[in-house]
């Protein structure tokens, strides 16, 4: 059992403030009774809710697509950084957590869930998940660079790096897919060739594409089928 204002922010329809005005408004049924008291107690498994005339259903898991801006920590707490958790709020009360995590310098996409077994998935080296990144870097890009990315880099502790797919789009900018996420992998590769990385911007994570639409630092929901294209990438 829970309140209803309480379940109807954790549902995703806005912050308690929010809700509460939808509640007041006569927006908000269960099982088809106008409730206009914030702290009706409601059994979210087994009521029905309306919300504006639509049904509402109890999310268990929630997926969020962040694009992740620069000076920010894949974490959901750190002392001196600003974190991932803080950039989305209106989600706390789900216990969300980065699906792996970028350098703080890193941008780009970002996925959180508090699916466990899913992210768990997504991350482990069995399932081979392709994660696209958008490298820009000083050093010169030798011809015989494109073969040792194909075929496997050794970065400064020994690690073979599985093949990966460097796509050059300019003297100093390419696309790099890779299937692992070692710590620093990605800036470790360019150093093993005497290249640095200048900037870094992962653009896709498995099957789901960085949103273009989304600003730095926003983020939305993943939409139904960007989560079941996760769940079929791990099967
Ligand atoms: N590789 C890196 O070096 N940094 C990241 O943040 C992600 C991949």
């Amino acid at each position: 059992m829970m309140r209803l204002d309480k379940y109807l922010s954790h549902a995703g329809y806005g912050t308690r403030t929010q809700v509460k005005a939808l509640i007041k408004k006569g927006l908000v049924s269960v099982n088809e009774i106008v409730i206009y008291k914030d702290d009706k107690k409601i059994d979210e498994t087994l009521d029905e809710i309306i919300v504006d005339g639509e049904k509402s259903d109890y999310q268990k898991f929630i997926y969020i697509m962040l694009h992740k801006p620069d000076g920010v920590i894949s974490s959901n707490y750190d002392p001196y950084h600003k974190t991932t958790k803080d950039l989305i709020p209106l989600y706390d009360h789900y216990k969300t957590f980065p699906v792996g995590r970028l350098d703080i310098d890193t941008e780009g996409l970002l996925i959180l869930t508090n699916d466990g077994l899913l992210a768990h998935q997504l991350l482990s080296p069995k399932y081979h998940v392709d994660k696209t990144y958008y490298v820009e870097f000083s050093g010169d890009f030798k011809q015989i660079y494109f073969e040792l990315f194909k075929t496997g880099i050794t970065i400064d502790d020994g690690y073979l790096c599985m093949p990966s797919k460097i796509e050059l789009i300019d003297t100093n900018k390419a696309y790099l897919t890779i299937k692992e996420g070692k710590f620093h992998q990605v800036k470790r590769m360019f150093l093993a060739l005497d290249m640095t990385v200048t900037y870094l911007r992962r653009v896709t994570f498995g099957p789901i594409k960085l949103d273009e639409s989304l600003k730095k630092g926003s983020h939305r929901l993943l939409t139904e089928s960007e989560i079941n294209l996760l769940k079929v990438a791990v099967k």
